[in-house]
């Protein structure tokens, strides 16, 4: 076992960093507290490259592995959760499925310009009334001629409002939809420009206000054939690969999130005083902070060894929903104490731990809630669960 990153994955580190620091950090409190998505910000992601971190060069990218998205997750959440939704959707879930899943035709349509960052794009699965149950979906994708007509509406999409290309999951089996066989469910590639497409925001959301959520509505839209993800009696297996990417971005950039109450929190303890003594001296406050470091560095191994598993080519489905359900937890409880550490002056946002607190919650809810997680995990000991290979998979990290 080798725990040192290699130069490749610092310098991923270093340049995510940098960007943070320099173009989200500075501005990010008057986007959070105006409920904006910056509109500058995917251009500078586009400008420093990290749109394709992990996609091989051939198709734009970088070409780096997943350990490097994984630490471009965590700097980008250390600045703020919602530019690291973005590596999500964009990447974690859309992306490196084409790269896994898609025709050399799709690849070069649409994950070539995406790696390079000049179109964003998304994943639509969730609906208004299927969640966790994704079978219960109710769009709907029957063929006509050399097209397919689909029908229904997306909900709690990040970026729905600003993507190019989103992936859509709906049923294209009448028979199998009734039966409720995941089997009728298939995966396709739809432009926001596709004529019967609309979309817009979701506002009043208690936490990642600076980030785009929205809702797509789909009336008639006319997508070729040639715009099918894999076969068309695979678009919830595609779903469930889609997942062990998105999930894997979310655990990665949680542990930056811990570090961002980590640091914020021993700045304060060093410098505030009750009872004559600054706040590092308390031992209910040093509990707080054991707790924090705890969670952090436990969290990273978890997200690391499924990083690995992924540069391997091999399937992670177990390690990645492990690593996701104890990630977005404990970032959940190190705002919450960064908060408490804080006092009076963590209920404002005149510090970044309020933000931090409210941007923790949505990480255990999407993406698969943490009672999925958990569910899945049970079943996994329990042997219920277990992981067979697809026909395919996201391929494993290779040198370009
Ligand atoms: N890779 C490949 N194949 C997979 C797979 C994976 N990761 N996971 C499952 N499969 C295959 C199985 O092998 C199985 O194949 P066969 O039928 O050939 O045996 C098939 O898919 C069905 O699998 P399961 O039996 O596991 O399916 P299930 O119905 O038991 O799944 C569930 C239940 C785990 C709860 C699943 O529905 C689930 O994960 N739900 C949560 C959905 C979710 O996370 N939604 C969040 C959406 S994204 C979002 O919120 C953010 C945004 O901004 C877009």
């Amino acid at each position: 076992m080798n725990f040192e990153l290699n130069e490749d994955q610092k310098m991923a580190q270093s340049l995510a960093r940098e960007v943070a620091a320099k173009k989200i950090a500075p501005t990010i409190q008057e986007f959070d507290r105006a409920h904006k998505f910056d509109p500058t910000l995917l251009t500078t992601l586009k400008e420093a490259d990290l749109l394709g971190v992990c996609i091989p060069e051939k198709y734009g990218g970088m070409g780096l592995d997943y350990i490097s998205l994984g630490l471009v997750c965590e700097e980008m959440e250390y600045a703020d959760t919602s530019a690291r939704v973005i590596f999500s959707v964009h990447i974690g879930l859309n992306s490196i499925t084409l790269l896994g899943w898609g025709n050399e035709e799709q690849k070069e349509k649409y994950l070539t310009p995406q790696a390079k960052g000049e179109k964003i794009s998304t994943f639509g699965l969730t609906e208004p009334g299927a969640g966790s149950d994704a079978v219960g979906i109710t769009t709907t994708a029957y063929q006509d001629g050399d097209s397919f007509i689909l029908n229904g509406e997306k909900m709690w999409i990040s970026l729905a409002d600003v993507a190019d290309n989103f992936l859509i999951f709906a049923w294209s089996d009448r028979d199998k939809k009734e039966k409720r066989d995941h089997s009728g469910i298939s995966c396709f590639i739809v432009e926001k420009e596709f004529e019967g497409v609309t979309t817009g925001s979701i506002e009043g959301k208690l936490g990642v206000r600076a980030g785009n959520t929205g809702w797509i509505s789909m009336q008639d839209v006319k997508v070729p054939k040639a715009n099918m993800v894999g076969n068309p009696d695979e678009g919830f297996k595609i779903a469930m690969t889609c997942l062990d990417g998105g999930r894997y971005t979310v655990a990665a950039g949680s542990t930056g999130l811990i570090k961002a109450c980590i640091d914020t929190s021993v700045e304060y303890c060093q410098t505030r005083k009750t009872f004559e003594s600054e706040l590092r001296n308390h031992q209910l406050v040093k509990e707080m902070l054991a707790e924090m470091e705890y969670g952090y560095q436990a969290g990273r191994l978890l997200w690391m060894k499924a990083g690995w598993l992924k540069n391997m080519g091999v399937r992670n489905t177990r390690e990645t929903a492990l690593s996701k359900w104890f990630c977005t937890d404990q970032a959940e409880k190190a705002a919450y104490n960064a908060v408490q550490i804080h006092g009076a002056y963590g209920f404002s946002d005149e510090y970044p731990v309020e933000r931090f607190f409210r941007n923790s919650k949505g990480a255990a809810i999407y993406e698969g809630t943490r009672e999925i997680q958990k569910l899945m995990q049970a079943d996994y000991v329990l042997g219920i669960r277990k992981d067979k290979e697809a026909r395919l998979s996201i391929p494993g990290y290779e040198e370009d």
